[in-house]
């Protein structure tokens, strides 16, 4: 063999050796990967079994479709008890405009409770609700500042600070539920839940509009 041959067959061997070592490592890369994914999920459902346990549905997740169920049943409480809750925002409420969206919401959120159950019948599931803790925390959190408040702006301000936590959580459930819909092949189920999700973040910015009004206003006076 010539020199020349020589090199370019060193040369050659050199790039299949880069190459395979290259695989080697992604293939590596994308075990652990896997295995970090796979251990991350299996400590969410030990934790999430654990907590389950003796309170409501005893339900093991273990596929992607049961995490899915799990969270329609997390976000149908969230729905339900804003039901309960966004009228007594709406009486606390000085602002009239706050007041107005507040209940244009509570119209809206009976249709995300319908639509939700609509959901279940889609997927052959009873509807059923599971105690949603962080709900629960922003609505405790959200009283004990208004009980601390006399000044009516300052309540509206507080009021539309909370339904914004409230709205951002529900936009982060649905965003993540309508992309497992996609995920699972319902797209049908995903649109509903998309549809839901638009109209959240339509809320959202309704109070954001409402908040930097109050805040020109205050500005202005
Ligand atoms: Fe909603």
């Amino acid at each position: 063999m010539t020199d020349d041959k020589q090199k370019s067959a060193d040369e050659a061997g050199w790039r299949d050796a880069q190459a395979s070592r290259l695989e080697r490592d992604f293939k590596a890369a994308r075990a652990e990967h896997r295995h970090e994914h796979a251990a991350a999920f299996e400590a969410w459902r030990t934790e999430h079994n654990r907590s389950q346990s003796g309170k409501e549905a005893d339900m093991t997740v273990k596929t992607l479709n049961d995490l899915f169920i799990e969270t329609l049943k997390d976000i149908y409480y969230v729905e339900k008890k804003l039901v309960k809750t966004l009228p007594k925002m709406a009486d606390k409420a000085s602002s009239d405009e706050l007041k107005e969206a507040i209940r244009d919401h509570l119209a809206e959120t009976e249709t995300h409770v319908q639509r939700l159950e609509q959901v279940f019948q889609m997927l052959d599931q009873k509807a059923s609700a599971k105690t949603c803790e962080a709900l629960e925390g922003l609505i405790r959190e959200a009283e004990e500042t208004m009980e601390e408040i006399d000044d009516e702006q300052t309540l509206d301000a507080a009021i539309i600070s909370s339904a914004q936590s409230v709205e951002h959580y529900e936009i982060a459930r649905y965003g993540t539920l309508a992309c497992w819909a996609a995920e699972i092949g319902n797209s049908e189920v995903a649109e509903l839940l998309e549809q839901t999700l638009d109209e959240e973040k339509a809320a959202d910015e309704k109070l954001s509009t409402i908040a930097e009004d109050a805040v020109n206003q205050r500005a202005a006076a």
